[in-house]
């Protein structure tokens, strides 16, 4: 996909952080975007965001209430929304979310929600609409994380469902080929949005010592890598210098990317501030 002048992008996520970005960005670059997620109220403040950025009369915008973690509504939603809008050019799966916690204070039930929204949502969107994109071919774009790539402590049940969007949009991306949809996979480091603030919350002392002092992207830094890794044809899309590095040294040098991160969560549990408990200073197993 060369440009996104006329192009029909479907956005789930679209209401706030990296995607509220790439979709204001898209509407810049000429595209209809339809965007989905769950707060109704958040939708209309971001469509009338994103519409402000059109370059032309004829580009469509719409949003649609939607929770990806309930199959059943994504089935009926996304066929709704190919009838209106017909099937996307390109589709972007970029609904996340990430409670961290040490593993011991993960539930069962925070574990299925991450899977449900993280992972199953990203299968349910692709279930949905590749039938319809076969005809056309197109573009899909699963968003991961670079902790799909690299364990990050207090991110156990974040990871595991990180790591899985990795290998479906590898195998996706195998399969999906032969109808001339290209699959690519983002994953960015941390990325100043709304989502970020809201981990802080609870982030693990280990988990803060690790990621101090790396560079924080901005939304808008991450949907310019974004346009330009589809415009590219680019598999893994990983945002900002520091993040292709930790990504080749991870690839090539392992050890040493977990000599790194050892070194940091080791200082963080001999510090006094933290150790011992989790990000809400409880001690660790009190909930
Ligand atoms: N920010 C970072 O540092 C960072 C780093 C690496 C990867 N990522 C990944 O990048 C993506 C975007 O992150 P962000 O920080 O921009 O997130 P964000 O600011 O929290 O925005 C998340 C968006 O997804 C929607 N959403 C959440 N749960 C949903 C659900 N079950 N169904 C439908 N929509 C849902 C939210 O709206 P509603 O709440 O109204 O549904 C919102 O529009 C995520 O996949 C995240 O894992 C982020």
């Amino acid at each position: 996909m060369k440009d996104f002048i006329g192009k029909t992008v479907f956005l789930t996520g679209g209401s706030s952080g990296i995607g509220l970005a790439t979709a204001k960005l898209l509407a810049t670059e000429g595209a209809n975007v339809v965007i989905f997620a769950r707060s109704e109220e958040k939708l209309a403040a971001a469509s009338a965001a994103i519409e402000s950025r059109r370059v032309s009369a004829a580009q469509r915008f719409a949003c649609r209430p939607l929770d990806v973690a309930d199959h059943a509504a994504v089935t009926a939603v996304m066929a709704e929304a190919v009838q209106s809008f017909g099937a996307p050019d390109l589709l972007i799966n970029n609904v996340g979310r990430a409670v961290p916690h040490c593993f011991e204070d993960v539930t069962f039930a925070q574990f299925d929600e991450t899977m449900k929204t993280n992972l199953y949502g990203a299968w349910s969107t692709v279930s949905a609409l590749v039938p319809h994109m076969k005809a056309r071919g197109g573009a899909i774009v699963n968003v991961s994380s670079m902790a799909g790539f690299i364990g990050v402590f207090g991110y156990t049940d974040y990871c595991a469902s990180k790591f899985a969007v990795v290998g479906l949009s590898e195998a996706l991306r195998q399969e999906l080929r032969r109808y001339g949809i290209s699959v690519s996979v983002l994953c960015p480091p941390d990325t100043d949005t709304p989502g970020l603030a809201n981990e802080d919350l609870t982030k693990p002392a280990e988990t803060k010592a690790v990621s101090a002092g790396a560079k924080l992207l901005q939304p808008d830094d991450v949907a310019r890598a974004l346009l330009k890794g589809i415009r590219r044809g680019t598999f893994m899309i990983v945002p900002g210098g520091e993040g292709k590095l930790a990504y080749l040294m991870k690839r090539y040098a392992p050890a040493v990317v977990d000599g790194i991160v050892r070194r940091g969560i080791r200082k963080a549990q001999q510090g006094t501030a933290g150790a011992g408990t989790d990000g809400a200073g409880k001690p660790r197993g009190a909930r």
